[in-house]
């Protein structure tokens, strides 16, 4: 069965097609981060607009890729293609829509004018086209990127997704079946490192940047608080990005009223270098401990590591070297939001007998929780 995956939660055009839920036939992600570095983040209104733009060659891209050969053509905004599979090779005059059984979309959580773009597109080639339509929720699909590797994660699985708007531990019984066993209070581990990149002077998305800084710096020399929040599964960041800032200041020379934009300007190379270790270290910590002590309660036979963050390799190292059962981890390029795990979900709800979505009806929803 091949699935269409459409993804346009917030600031990347994505669609690809996967096969059986495993394998990737084209994965083509158009970002509009460019556009947003000069703001410090996603500006909702820009990510809409480009989303506009570039939804209909995105997709457009991804069925050429996975059905026809050579098919190589640019478009705008930078596609990432390097994972496309040329895998069929079909006549000239062949309708690549021929081949796809079912469209499966990103309905939330996300923001409303993004993820509109998304479902809209998906509800109109759903009707012209006679697909089966699914609407995905994008956090339960980030799991689902761990689907396209070789190593196919056995049940109880552990799940632990770290994205810049989720922190969160889930055990799936089965396939689809899960529980939400705690999530961030406050921020989310990627919005820290946001929020950190942001003090430090260090471009956006910060996750990137302040791993790149922190190779020059030591981890050890700043000492960060890690937040527990009793015997919960929950998390906490917020109180460290706020550390982070103190601390940054007390580097400067300065009390706690120096205002932190003006901190790039004083911090030294070599001060942003530890300050960025140091959170790098305590951020991977906090999220080990959770997983570790959440695998010696619950034997799960498989543990996920997913979202952007778990793109971030000091994360994998202590992660490996620490949690049993070796993490699993998606692709790199399918930790950031990619349409392949939204396809990847798709089709296990089609194997599994969920009820396909009404193309006339299908809404958005910017606030979807995983508990719903
Ligand atoms: O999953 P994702 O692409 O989007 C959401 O669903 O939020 O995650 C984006 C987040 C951003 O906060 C970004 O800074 C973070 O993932 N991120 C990283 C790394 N790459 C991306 N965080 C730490 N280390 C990285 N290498
Ligand atoms: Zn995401």
């Amino acid at each position: 069965m091949k699935v269409l995956g459409i993804e346009t939660s917030c600031d990347e055009t994505a669609a690809a097609v996967v096969e059986d839920g495993r394998r990737l036939l084209s994965n083509v992600v158009a970002s509009s981060v460019d556009l947003h570095t000069a703001y410090g983040g996603v500006v909702p209104e820009i990510a809409a607009r480009s989303h506009l733009e570039s939804i209909l060659p995105v997709i457009d891209k991804a069925l050429k890729n996975a059905f026809e050969a050579n098919s190589s053509k640019p478009i705008a905004n930078s596609p990432d293609n390097k994972l496309s599979a040329n895998s069929y090779q079909l006549t000239a005059r062949s309708d690549p829509w021929d081949q796809i059984d079912a469209i499966a979309v990103t309905r939330g959580p996300g923001l409303l004018g993004s993820l509109l773009i998304g479902v809209l597109t998906a509800r109109t080639l759903a009707i012209t086209k006679k697909k089966l339509l699914y609407g995905i929720n994008h956090v339960e699909a980030h799991v689902y990127a761990a689907f396209l590797e070789e190593k196919q994660p056995g049940f109880p699985l552990l799940a632990l997704v770290v994205s810049g708007g989720h922190t969160l531990l889930v055990l799936f019984k089965n396939n689809l079946d899960y529980s939400l066993l705690g999530e961030t209070k406050d921020d989310a581990v990627g919005e820290a490192f946001d929020k950190v990149a942001k003090i430090l002077g260090l471009p956006y998305p910060g996750g990137p940047s302040v791993a790149e800084a922190a190779k020059n710096g030591d981890p050890t020399s700043v000492k960060l608080p890690k937040a527990k929040l009793g015997s919960s599964h929950d998390f906490s960041f917020s109180g460290l990005k706020t550390a982070v800032l103190r601390k940054a200041q007390k580097m400067a020379g300065k009390d706690y009223t120096f205002p932190s934009h003006k901190l790039p300007k004083v911090l030294s190379a070599s001060q942003k270098a530890d300050l960025a270790a140091s959170f790098q270290r305590t951020a991977a910590e906090t999220l080990v401990d959770a997983l570790v002590a959440a695998t010696d309660e619950l034997k799960p036979k498989s543990v996920v590591i997913a979202g952007g963050v778990a793109a971030n390799q000091y994360l994998r190292k202590l992660a490996s070297e620490r949690v049993c059962p070796t993490p699993i981890y998606p692709d790199i390029k399918l930790c950031t939001d990619n349409a392949a795990m939204i396809a990847a979900l798709g089709y296990y709800k089609a194997t599994d007998g969920v009820k396909p979505d009404d193309p006339h009806k299908l809404a958005a929803d910017p606030a979807l929780s995983l508990k719903a």
